[in-house]
């Protein structure tokens, strides 16, 4: 009677939300300031001030149906032209607003990239740890995910293993730095020892390899660690991009998808990301959120708050006694679980009221995600609490 596949995507919790959701309950019954959620990746930080007077700005001046009319499918030219300089500014690179197709955010960028290369019988590689949404929206697509198993000394690429899952049948490869969950960034040597196999393996395949590269987190890098920008070391690279977490506006739905001139058959590229992007519905991205971030191109994004609750996190689960590496950007630290099955270990966490992510859900089992986009006298309080649950376990080592 219905799609079962989309009747067990709709029904069946995800393990973040389930936690989210036995937090709220946790949180009703012994008060919100005693729960310590550290499931979900959704920003604490205000939205900067200059992304809300924009928006005032531009529901003030301008006429309605300028800004909440329809766009053109790829979005508003003006806009588009505005973000390309602005990248072309800050990273060396060569857009025009021809290059740029706006989106709904990372996850529709992502789905429409995938939907625009997929052919019968295509693989997708993803690295492990990874965001999990890529399997559903690769197998959505009719596409196979292959996972490369992580490199848990920094989070890099283990490239032995990643040789071993490339065949005939790769058509991307998915990469997502600063990472969810590590908060690892790809070095510049990384990425060159990435793009340069690809390069021969392209060569090898006699087709293109595609990187996909998914970029939420571009801004959000500690100690001014540089993330290399993909297209500058492969032409074969369609960028996701997304203001969601840089600007905190994961409700509005924005970001865009770059289309380099270097990728093999621009025309047939671009044309193929419009028509997913029409048959998925996804044409024109919010109006007025368009034009909001046009009118805020290039501005910082506020990431002391990440900074300052990453240290502390870092600093205090060693100090209690667990391994983990040590986040370079986005707002997640990645802990090596201090018994094999991460699923036992998380539930153990809850007896105090730590709600944490088990590694499984990011393919990679063994380990568990924190989450610390949240208050940092949450954080302060929660310390006490790792170490009382560390104790657990290190007692008996
Ligand atoms: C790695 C990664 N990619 C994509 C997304 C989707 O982001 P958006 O809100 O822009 O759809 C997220 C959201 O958490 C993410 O962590």
């Amino acid at each position: 009677m219905v799609s079962e596949k989309m009747y067990e995507l709709g029904t069946k919790k995800s393990t973040i939300r389930t936690i989210f959701e036995f937090g709220r309950k946790r949180a009703a019954e012994v008060g919100e300031e005693n729960i310590f959620d550290f499931s979900l990746g959704n920003p604490n930080v205000p939205t900067p001030e200059f992304v809300r007077q924009a928006a005032m700005d531009i529901l003030a001046d301008m006429e309605p149906s300028a800004v909440h009319g329809y766009t053109i499918a790829p979005g508003n030219p003006e806009v588009r032209e505005i973000l390309a300089k602005s990248i072309n500014e800050r990273f060396g690179t060569n857009f025009a607003g021809k290059n740029l197709f706006l989106t709904a955010g990372a996850a529709a960028a992502l789905t429409i990239s995938f939907k625009a290369l997929c052919e019968e019988g295509d693989e997708f590689i993803a690295f492990a740890p990874f965001f999990p949404e890529y399997r559903c929206f690769v197998e959505s697509v009719g596409g196979k995910l292959v996972v490369v198993p992580a490199q848990p000394e920094d989070f890099q690429i283990d490239f032995a293993a990643f040789e071993k899952c490339l065949t005939p049948r790769t058509k991307a490869v998915i990469v997502n730095s600063p990472n969810n969950p590590s908060g690892a960034i790809y070095s510049e040597a990384t990425i060159e020892r990435l793009t340069e196999l690809l390069a021969l393996k392209e060569k090898e395949y006699g087709h293109p390899i595609f990187i996909i590269s998914d970029e939420p987190y571009r801004e959000i890098a500690f100690d001014g660690y540089p993330v290399p920008y993909v297209t500058k070391y492969y032409a074969n690279t369609l960028v996701c991009y997304s203001y969601s977490k840089s600007f905190s506006l994961p409700g509005e739905r924005i970001g865009y998808i770059v289309v380099p001139d270097e990728v093999s058959d621009f025309g047939k590229v671009y044309g193929a990301v419009a028509g997913a992007a029409r048959v998925l519905t996804h044409v024109n991205a919010p109006s007025l959120w368009q034009l909001v971030v046009g009118r805020c191109a290039g501005k910082p994004s506020d990431i002391s708050t990440y900074v300052k609750n990453g240290q502390m996190l870092y600093q205090g689960l060693i100090a209690a006694g667990f391994t983990c590496v040590k986040p370079q950007g986005a707002f997640y630290l990645f802990p090596k679980a201090l018994e094999a099955d991460d699923y036992a270990f998380c539930e153990r966490a809850k007896k105090y009221d730590l709600l944490l992510v088990p590694g499984t859900d990011f393919g990679c089992p063994g380990y568990f995600r924190v989450a610390y986009c949240i208050k940092t006298e949450t954080i302060e309080r929660a310390l006490p609490l790792f170490k009382k649950l560390a104790a657990e376990y290190l007692s008996f080592a």
